[in-house]
């Protein structure tokens, strides 16, 4: 398996091919064959040098990668340098202080420019009020803000001065924030008053004041005033005005602080369903090479581009393609505050449409969102200037991949499906978009540099078309680097089901299925604790949603298992319909015969239940354990952490209206 490095690179793309990059696109291309030659790949690891190319050390590294306690590698060690540096001085070192590095879009329709010395600034002079409270390297500062500005900012004032960063998501609790800062012994908190969610204030400083009640240590706390008047709040005691403290240290630089490649730049719990949060470790050196190589070869950024990922900052994606990636390339980064549907469904388009937006980034629950709404919201704007879509966070079906195409790359625009996750903190894999061809519902090959091996329970490359389980056979710069709360879980969690130590050999494990076809594309099936099994069949809930959403008016779906007793386990599928409000037997018998047609007999639906909405958690998961227990007659656990927790009723109601 180790020989699918470098598949399909080089191979000429047929002509004609629907999905091959178009010619405009393939001429501008920053990264094109001659650059993923051969000895590219062959020269492993000495071809991630390129990455680390891209960036500013402030001492040289000695060494590539240090593998001699694997599964604890270390990337360009020896070498040093400031994450915020390069995202930043260097900038305005090159002359490029006007440029714009971020454009702010706030939630109702005001906007603001950072060019790269304002951000400078601002950073310089947060950066020199966190010291003033105390903050010293290597201290973990939790930040818990909306997206607003002073989010980035404190970010790169935190690389700046060495102390990691906790972004924990503003949309999370209380309990989540406590948790999380109580788990990475963090004295420091940065959040605001409030921010605004659709038409709604929400108090966020209630939130982190409950949030330190359980939290032994005493916490240095800044508020950014997001709200003023319509939200007014009190500072208590060890709490600073962020804006106060702006001015009181007007005007202030602070050195950046040189950072071992391997020194901590931040720290993201994943969303973890089940268990305890995983503080996913993240290093400067690394990490930083990746999320700037990947940017500039799979996003195809350049430093003049208008460049947009429409994620949270809060989550993985929004750290390395909203701020480091991108600002590190010194290019012109687009942040929004609010959502797609306010104050009405062609938000993003006119965003992109104001900004001329060429790069456009996003999750296939937003786009299945925009082919539900339909195509008349994009119709209204111009999106000429997109060059490039891309797409993360699940696997994308043919459908809604040919509707992101048509309707808002214009036919034109080629599309990269990048699969990745926190821990592997870049992508991993994905379409070159000048040189691959894409395969609309496969992500692509393993990125030049990188091994992926899709393998059966004892660790042996299944055939091609076959399920198995997507591993990483060597290890990668932007890699997690162990886990906060623990060594050993690192090693439990990610290690051991596939690592053979006595023989040297050490595989990552990303706890996800997937198939790969004869050209080395890489299709993704799930989670494996999405998978059910079916008579003896191992099922992926997601091949079967990814049937039924298929079906012509169909929005979305989610599938889970019920426990039978006379069949085992059945297939229960939750569906929403593109606005029609009583779909009835005809469409329910289509996603039937298509779950049939796609995969089998066995797979086929034993109910379908549509529902107006699917529930989801505020970072658009939908929350199938939730869906398992209605499946199965049981108590519905807690909802406060879905977005929409009226649907639950709705179902259960729909549910017995069918039965
Ligand atoms: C999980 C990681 C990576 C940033 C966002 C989520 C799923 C991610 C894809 C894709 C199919 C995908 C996987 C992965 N996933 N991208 N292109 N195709 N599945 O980060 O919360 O750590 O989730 O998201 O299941 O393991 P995360």
């Amino acid at each position: 398996m180790d020989d699918r490095n470098g598949w399909g690179r080089g191979r000429p793309v047929p002509a004609g091919s629907p999905h091959s990059p178009p010619e405009w696109f393939v001429e501008q291309a920053n990264v094109t064959d001659s650059e993923i030659d051969e000895e590219f790949t062959e020269n492993w690891p000495d071809c991630w040098e390129r990455a680390a190319d891209l960036l500013s050390w402030e001492e040289p590294y000695d060494t590539v990668l240090d593998d001699s306690s694997a599964p604890f590698y270390e990337w360009f060690t020896g070498g040093e340098l400031n994450a915020a540096y390069n995202c930043l001085d260097r900038h305005l070192e090159a002359g490029r202080k006007t440029h714009a590095a971020i454009r702010w879009e706030g939630k109702h329709g005001e906007y603001e420019t950072y060019t790269y010395r304002d951000l400078y600034v601002a950073v310089n002079e947060f950066a020199a009020a966190l010291c003033d409270l105390g903050v010293e390297e290597d201290d973990v500062v939790t930040i818990y803000l909306p997206m607003i500005p002073e989010l980035p900012i404190a970010m790169l004032a935190c690389a700046r001065i060495g102390a990691p960063h906790s972004v924990v998501f503003a949309g999370l609790s209380a309990n989540a924030l406590s948790t999380r800062m109580a788990a990475a012994d963090s004295e420091y908190l940065i959040t605001c008053d409030g921010y605004y969610r659709r038409g709604d204030a929400f108090n966020q400083k209630s939130k982190a004041d409950n949030a330190k009640l359980s939290v032994e240590a005493d916490v240095e706390t800044v508020v950014v005033d997001r709200l003023g008047d319509e939200l007014p709040h009190v500072l208590g005691e060890n709490e600073w005005d962020y804006d106060g403290l702006r001015e009181e240290f007007a005007g202030e630089t602070v050195e950046p602080v040189s950072r071992d490649a391997e020194d901590m730049l931040f720290l993201m719990y994943t969303s973890g369903t089940t268990g305890e949060p995983k503080g996913v470790v993240h290093t400067t050196g690394g990490y930083l090479a990746h999320v700037a190589w990947t940017s500039r070869a799979v996003l195809d950024v350049e430093p003049d581009d208008t460049y947009w990922c429409a994620a949270d900052i809060g989550w993985i994606t929004g750290h390395s393609y909203i701020v480091y990636g991108p600002l590190a390339l010194g290019t012109t980064t687009v942040m929004y505050e609010g959502t797609p549907d306010y104050p009405d469904r062609d938000r993003l388009w006119e965003i992109v449409d104001r900004n001329a937006v060429d790069v456009f980034y996003t999750a296939p629950t937003a786009i299945r969102a925009f082919m539900k709404w339909g195509e008349k919201y994009p119709a209204r704007h111009d999106l000429s200037s997109l060059r490039l879509l891309g797409s993360v966070g699940e696997p994308i079906s043919p459908r809604p991949w040919r509707w992101y195409h048509e309707h808002v790359g214009g036919g034109e625009c080629p599309i990269v499906d990048t699969w990745w996750q926190t821990e592997t903190g870049a992508v991993i894999v994905s379409t070159l978009p000048g040189i691959d061809e894409m395969k609309p519902g496969a992500a692509g090959p393993p990125l030049p540099g990188i091994d992926v091996a899709i393998v059966d329970e004892n660790g042996a490359p299944v055939d091609p078309g076959e399920t198995g389980y997507l591993t990483i056979t060597r290890p990668w710069p932007g890699m997690i680097r162990t886990l906060y709360d623990g060594d050993d879980r690192y090693r439990s969690e990610y290690w051991e089901r596939f690592s053979d130590p006595n023989a040297g050999e050490w595989r990552y494990f990303s706890g996800d299925t997937a198939a790969v076809d004869e050209d080395g594309y890489v299709t993704v099936l799930g989670r494996v604790d999405d998978v059910i099994n079916v008579s003896g069949r191992r099922l992926s809930t997601m091949e079967i949603e990814s049937a039924i959403t298929d079906v012509d008016g169909i929005a979305e779906s989610a599938v889970v298992g019920r426990a039978s007793k006379p069949n085992g386990t059945e297939i229960y599928a939750y569906v929403s319909t593109e606005g029609r409000s009583n779909p009835g037997d005809g469409l329910r018998r289509a996603i039937v015969e298509n779950v049939e047609s796609a995969i089998g007999p066995i797979a086929k639906p034993h109910e379908v239940v549509f529902t107006p909405e699917l529930p989801k958690t505020r970072s658009g998961k939908i929350m199938r354990r939730l869906l398992e227990d209605i499946a199965n007659d049981e108590a519905v656990g807690d909802t406060s952490a879905l977005r929409n927790p009226e649907i639950v009723g709705e179902i259960r109601a729909g549910r017995e209206d069918d039965t």
